[in-house]
């Protein structure tokens, strides 16, 4: 499995060391939620777990859990429940983006169609609700029905803005929240309810979690034009190809010419790098310098994400949680 650590800094998988037992846990309940007499749902559900991922969302729930004084197994379960609806909306992702490869590997849609896709993705959302239904707690089922709705509108606001390069940062903003941050501010949440905490710790853990989850996709954005499909485990370049506009982009119109801005234009309208090549817009950012103001950026909301825990107790969990926010930004995949 692929993990957050990056060889440039070791101290994000600092998380990952304070509950490794329990994300070890957390797969066998995976292993286990997975499993349907359909076919087809089994399949694609080992599929995805055994090809990776970095298990985030659950560390998450788990530290937060831990830093609330939570000790019992519900943790565990939730932390499986919020894996189950991330991999839904990445099946469900793909099948929009047209998506070809997913973890290193082809696509559930690629593989199975977008029908078999849809459905299993749908089965996961409901096997994740099922799940948390059980704990018999309203409030998380309200934190986890409320996400869903949040998430689905994102992808759908997403499909509106396709190619339009008058978005402006708030509107980027808003979608990065639906689409990710909203997820790892639930996660940080869940943990606060399973420790029954006061509103004031859970409303600070649910900010932290917002300003990190916004911080990494930033940097997911980031790296779609500066990494490299070996390292992601997804092609680079998508974003722009699928007409996606973002940050880095949305720097670039704001400060390039009128000219610098139509080829942008020509491959939005083309659909692809036809006439104009990747590489040109990668030489654009770099001379305007847009890549650099998306990491200041993704900086910015990685420290809100800290100061956020201002006024909690110490703890060796916080200090994790300190330390992934300023991992995140360094992070290479
Ligand atoms: C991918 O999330 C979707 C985004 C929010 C950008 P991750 O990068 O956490 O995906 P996995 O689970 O590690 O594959
Ligand atoms: C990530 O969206 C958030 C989801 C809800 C899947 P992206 O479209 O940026 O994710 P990738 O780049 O396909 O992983
Ligand atoms: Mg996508
Ligand atoms: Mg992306």
């Amino acid at each position: 499995m692929r993990h957050l650590a990056s060889t440039k800094t070791e101290t994000g998988r600092e998380i990952f060391d304070l509950v490794r037992a329990d994300l070890a846990k957390v797969e066998d309940e995976l292993s286990r939620q997975s499993v349907s007499t359909v076919r087809p749902i089994t399949e694609i559900g080992q599929y995805l777990q055994l090809s990776g991922g970095k298990r985030l969302r659950p560390a998450l729930v788990l530290v937060s859990a831990k830093f609330c004084d939570y000790e019992g197994s519900a943790a565990i379960r939730l932390g499986a429940v919020m894996e189950l609806i991330h991999t839904a909306t990445l099946i469900h992702d793909d099948v929009i983006d047209e998506a070809e490869t997913r973890r290193g590997r082809p696509s559930t849609n690629s593989r199975w169609g977008n029908h078999t896709s849809v459905l299993a993705g749908d089965w996961l959302y409901m096997q994740a609700f099922n799940t948390a239904l059980a704990e018999r707690n309203f409030r998380i089922l309200d934190v986890l029905i409320g996400l869903t709705q949040v998430m689905v509108e994102g992808e759908l606001l997403q499909l509106n803005q396709l190619r339009r390069a008058d978005l402006t940062e708030d509107d980027y903003l808003d979608l990065a929240y639906r689409k990710t941050a909203c997820l790892f501010s639930a996660c940080l949440r869940v943990g606060a309810l399973l420790g029954k905490k006061s509103e004031e710790f859970e409303l600070k853990l649910a900010s932290y979690g917002a300003n990190l989850g916004l911080a990494f996709q930033v940097i997911d954005d980031l790296l779609d034009f500066t990494s490299s499909e070996q390292t992601l485990g997804k092609p680079i370049g998508s974003d722009l190809r699928e007409g996606k506009i973002t940050l880095p982009l949305i720097n670039l119109l704001s400060r390039c010419r009128a000219e610098e801005a139509g080829k942008i234009a020509s491959i939005l309208s083309e659909g692809g790098f036809y006439t104009v090549q990747f590489d040109e817009i990668l030489d654009l950012m770099e001379q305007y310098g847009t890549l650099e103001t998306a990491r200041t950026k993704a900086q910015h909301f990685a420290r809100l994400a800290g100061r956020s825990l201002e006024g909690l107790p110490k703890s060796p969990y916080k200090d994790g949680l300190l330390s992934l926010a300023e991992f995140i930004v360094e992070r290479e995949y």
